[in-house]
């Protein structure tokens, strides 16, 4: 494979460990995953199925009881896992950007919204001048919709709304002109009126930034307009993966499928349906699928152990070990 047709992103055998009162915690139990070139891939799983730890982890910022970081994360072949912290910080904000849930966890209350700009262009650029840097941070705040621009770069983040502190987040990740993108769950602390705007925001970005972009969002409606390639995640296990039309019109896990019911019953009757019974622990050890005590279709073989991610077509993989039996 030349450098155009190779994933941006190569994860194998990701395991995240974190010690805990309760013992071991097992965050992420083996990952494997490709990010594509200029793909969206949506990341989707309930509460708890470590979607924020994958995320933390392709920017190694992970908590600092983690006892274990292990496999490799592949960014154009560099091992991220096996830089030093001053390696890995020359990717952080240049070549990785992230946009949190929360913007005010990035957003520092006591600068303008102008020096959190110009300093991610610095950063990027150092030698550029500060007019020239006000400047593009001005047409940034354009393209991603926000009225009175000049007026905004001396705002405060207090000083504006939720949604427009969301926007200021995306500028500044569109500065950066990263290779890779993450959003987790970007709209989630927005009202449903202001989360329509920015997935609306995040749809037009795609004429707009080459990159890749990791959108990780527990609403499967999301995932389907906005994103190329979906992984599913469940107790730290992914257990689907592939292009995102392929994997919801024919799902190849039951987990896939129980998710999908629940938005469909969602829709239908304006309410939240949730999945019978609760995600698994993280500090047990998985001796068998990591599904079995909430699915419909336990085998035998389901009680062997967790089944290995194994293609059902040629991009479309599903760690069902009867994927192709009772999922048709
Ligand atoms: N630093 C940590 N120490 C112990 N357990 C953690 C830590 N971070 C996350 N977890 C646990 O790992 C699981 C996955 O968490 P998270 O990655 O936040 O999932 P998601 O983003 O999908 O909700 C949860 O059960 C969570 O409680
Ligand atoms: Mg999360």
């Amino acid at each position: 494979m030349d450098a155009l047709t190779s994933p941006l992103v190569s994860i194998r055998d990701l395991t995240i460990d974190a010690t805990t009162t309760r013992g071991e915690a097992h965050i992420l139990r083996g990952l494997s995953l490709d990010i594509g070139r200029g793909r969206i891939l949506g990341v989707v799983g309930e509460s708890g199925s470590g979607k924020s730890t994958l995320a933390l982890a392709l920017l190694r910022l992970l908590p600092a009881n983690v006892s274990r970081a292990s496999g490799q994360i592949l960014l154009d072949g560099t091992n991220l896992l096996a830089l030093n912290a001053s390696e890995m910080g020359a990717y952080r904000g240049t070549r990785i950007a992230m946009i949190f849930q929360d913007p005010m966890t990035a957003l520092n209350p006591l600068f303008t919204v102008g020096s959190h700009l110009t300093d991610v262009l610095r950063r990027r650029e150092p030698g550029i001048a500060r007019q020239q840097a006000l400047q593009r941070a001005e047409s940034m705040l354009t393209l991603v919709g926000i009225a009175d621009p000049a007026l905004r770069l001396n705002a405060y983040p207090h000083q504006l709304s939720g949604g427009m502190r969301q926007r200021i987040m995306i500028a500044m990740a569109l500065l950066v002109q990263p290779d890779l993108l993450i959003a987790d769950e970007p709209t989630t602390a927005l009202d449903a009126t202001v989360e329509a705007q920015i997935v609306e925001l995040f749809s037009e970005l795609r004429t707009k930034f080459s990159g890749s972009v990791v959108f990780i969002s527990h609403h499967l409606g999301l995932v389907a307009e906005l994103c190329d390639d979906i992984c599913v995640m469940y107790g730290g296990v992914i257990v689907e993966s592939g292009p995102v039309d392929d994997v919801l019109a024919r799902p190849k896990h039951p987990y896939t499928r129980a998710l999908l019911d629940c938005e469909i019953d969602d829709k239908g009757e304006g309410r939240l349906v949730s999945i019978p019974g609760e995600v698994p622990d993280p500090v047990s050890q998985l001796t068998a699928c990591v599904f079995l005590p909430r699915c419909a279709h336990v085998a035998e073989l389901c009680r062997g152990g967790q089944p290995r991610l194994a293609p059902v077509s040629p991009h479309h993989s599903s760690a069902c070990v009867r994927a192709q039996e009772v999922l048709v």
